[in-house]
């Protein structure tokens, strides 16, 4: 969780991972809806954001096509890594139940 007393409460993601022989069979997304679910019932959450490189078209997929990660204006700024951001509403996330 960050702390930035003058911001929403928030979740960052410095790192996600699933080990190459475990791919594709919706670990990522159940952790990350996992996580996004404690963020809001531990924290009171209003979002969570993350960076992912720009090349990294499987995470790319995961956030954006799958959970609903939208890019934010700060990402036009980086040469290399997109930021992206995520509403959470209650346990709701753009219309999906986290
Ligand atoms: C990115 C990563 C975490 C995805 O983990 P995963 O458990 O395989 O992902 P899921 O099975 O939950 O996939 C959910 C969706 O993500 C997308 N996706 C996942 N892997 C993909 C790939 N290789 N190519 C394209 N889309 C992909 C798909 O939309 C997928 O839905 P689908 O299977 O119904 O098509 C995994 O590939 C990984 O550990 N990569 C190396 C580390 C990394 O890059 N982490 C992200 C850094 S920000």
């Amino acid at each position: 969780m960050e702390e930035d007393s003058e911001d929403d409460p928030h979740g960052h993601i410095t790192s996600l991972a699933v080990k190459r022989s475990h791919r594709r069979l919706g670990l990522a997304q159940k952790l990350m809806d996992q996580a996004s679910r404690s963020m809001v019932e531990c924290f009171n959450a209003k979002y969570v954001s993350l960076h992912v490189r720009k090349s990294n078209r499987a995470a790319l997929n995961l956030y954006t096509n799958t959970l609903k990660f939208t890019m934010t204006l700060g990402s036009m700024l980086s040469t290399t890594h997109w930021d992206l951001e995520a509403v959470l509403k209650g346990l709701k996330r753009q219309g999906r139940d986290v």
